[in-house]
């Protein structure tokens, strides 16, 4: 049944109609990370589903994937790799190109930071469109690794990205409101 922590979350969330364009409903966790006992929740809540399960990597996508991805790699005693936009890591990368809900993007990681056969955990702050998501995945399965689940707090359920991540399962904590 529904895990009460998950309320504390979504109520900790601030929808920013208008931003950074109109007819955007921005999910600003930025209040979230505020609240303690919310930024509390969203690690347990991870970290009890994902202790014990094999999990050597934790991916955090750039921004907010760093700030919810750190907390988890450390609990689960699983390495931190972020995937980053274009230009910003300073060794061999490889690169996957992205559309946007809003423009399109890249991601990069660096080559050698995920091995063959490793399980690994791809983490952000929020699903849309899913091509963010879908990005990372193609990174770590290039390099011969193997996505167990994408974790999420937010998700955009109109937006339908969970259609987009082929059969990698996706686990979020709170729908849009
Ligand atoms: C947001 C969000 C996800 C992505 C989701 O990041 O943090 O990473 O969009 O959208 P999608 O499912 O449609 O791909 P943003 O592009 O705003 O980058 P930032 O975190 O660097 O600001």
């Amino acid at each position: 049944d529904k895990d009460p922590r998950a309320e504390v979350i979504a109520s900790s969330i601030r929808v920013v109609p208008n931003f950074p364009k109109p007819g955007i409903m921005f999910q600003d966790i930025t209040t979230l990370l505020l609240d303690p006992i919310a930024f509390k929740n969203v690690v347990d809540m991870f970290v009890e589903r994902y202790t014990g399960m094999g999990i050597s990597v934790v991916a955090g996508i750039e921004a907010r994937g760093f700030i919810f991805g750190s907390p988890i790699a450390l609990a689960i005693g699983a390495k931190f790799v972020p995937l980053r936009k274009p230009r910003k890591l300073p060794g061999e990368v490889i690169a996957e190109k992205y559309d946007l809900e809003y423009g399109t993007d890249c991601l990069e990681m660096h080559v050698g930071a995920v091995q063959p056969g490793e399980r690994v955990l791809v983490v952000d702050d929020l699903v849309a469109t899913g091509g963010t998501l879908c990005a990372a995945i193609s990174l770590i399965e290039r390099v011969g690794a193997e996505v167990v689940e994408c974790a999420c707090v937010i998700e955009l359920p109109e937006l339908k990205g969970r259609e987009r991540l082929r059969d990698k399962p996706l686990y979020i904590l709170v729908e849009s409101r």
